[in-house]
């Protein structure tokens, strides 16, 4: 059985973003499931096998409940056994069968399963059979122009096998991020399955989610890009689908969620690599932005960056 979800708006897996720090934050402001970065399945077993504890392959914290993880490979046995090494930390288990990446979809995962029918099935029964939590599936609308109704058959496979809920980005692998999300295949989606179906791709703003909503009938919206470096875009979404507006955001405000960023990021030993990337993006649409940029890359260590954000509270 699914969990109970907080809200309706969730955050989306994005491998190098949706870090442990920056799924809490959006917990805490209001979204309703958190779902880490995309994770390989013979990448957890070999890790496991050499002795390393699964909550340090997929760092995580309690308070992010509910909190599903992502897997991605097509590895049958290796399916099984990192299901079940995930099962005891994660509230679902989340399958990608969306990823553009070549690395990936050389793989025969992510996105390029979308054509595999047979194998799909396998992997779906494969993981449904091995754990007793949720399954769920995020998919994207096809490979190419020419078969992007492959997701409503991904669908199919996935509601026959017990397979919980599934979200849609309504763009083809061969896209990539061009073009816009095509949310009548989301709508399409909606009116075929029994399944909750999750809505996603370009949702920038609260009167976006409540559009998406309003259009395609989905059950819930996931946010990715827009909740960047913005955390609040999930109170703001909650608030607006509640009472119809919300409260806007100041510079400060930014800066005061990236330092609540930084604090839950030192709890998990990100490092400063990493907090530079978030810090750019936190301070996306700042005015004065482009010098704070450049004295963002040269900070050397976290008391620096603090310094140069502390410097943009004070303009
Ligand atoms: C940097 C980045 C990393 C991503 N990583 C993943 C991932 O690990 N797993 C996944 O299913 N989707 C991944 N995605 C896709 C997003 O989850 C989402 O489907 C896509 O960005 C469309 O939503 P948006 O328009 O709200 O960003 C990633 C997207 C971005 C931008």
């Amino acid at each position: 059985m699914l969990p109970r979800f907080a809200g309706r708006a969730f955050l989306a897996p994005m491998a190098g973003v949706s870090d442990p720090a920056l799924r809490l934050l959006c917990r805490r402001a209001g979204a309703g499931l958190v779902v880490t970065e995309l994770t390989s399945v013979s990448g957890i077993v070999a890790r496991a096998r050499r002795g390393e504890d699964v909550r340090r392959i997929v760092g995580f914290s309690e308070e992010e409940r509910p909190v599903s993880v992502q897997l991605f490979g097509s590895d049958l046995e290796a399916l099984e056994e990192a299901a079940r090494l995930v099962e005891p930390h994660f509230d679902a288990i989340d399958y990608n069968m969306g990823c553009p990446a070549p690395h990936i979809t050389a793989q025969m995962a992510g996105g390029a399963l979308l054509q595999e029918a047979s194998l799909t099935r396998q992997i779906f029964s494969t993981l449904v059979s091995a754990v007793s939590k949720p399954v769920t599936l995020k998919v994207r609308a096809g490979v190419t122009d020419s078969d992007r109704g492959l997701y409503l058959e991904a669908a199919r496979i996935a509601e026959d096998e017990g397979i919980e809920m599934v979200t849609l980005h309504p763009r083809t692998v061969s896209q990539g991020y061009s073009g816009d999300a095509d949310w009548r295949l989301i709508r399409e989606l909606k009116r075929s399955t029994g399944l909750p179906v999750v809505g996603n791709g370009d949702i920038r703003t609260p009167e976006d989610a409540a559009r998406m909503i309003r259009y395609t009938g989905c059950d819930y919206v996931m946010v990715g890009r827009g909740a960047m470096g913005n955390p609040a875009i999930f109170s703001q979404i909650n608030e607006y689908l509640e009472t119809g507006s919300y409260r806007g955001q100041t510079a400060a405000d930014r800066v005061s969620a990236f330092f609540e960023y930084m604090a839950l990021a030192a709890a998990h030993g990100i490092r400063i690599a990493q907090l530079r990337t978030q810090a750019m993006r936190f301070v996306h649409g700042i005015r004065g932005a482009p010098g704070i940029r450049s004295r963002i890359c040269a900070a050397r260590d976290a008391a620096q960056l603090e310094a140069v954000m502390r410097g943009i509270r004070a303009a």
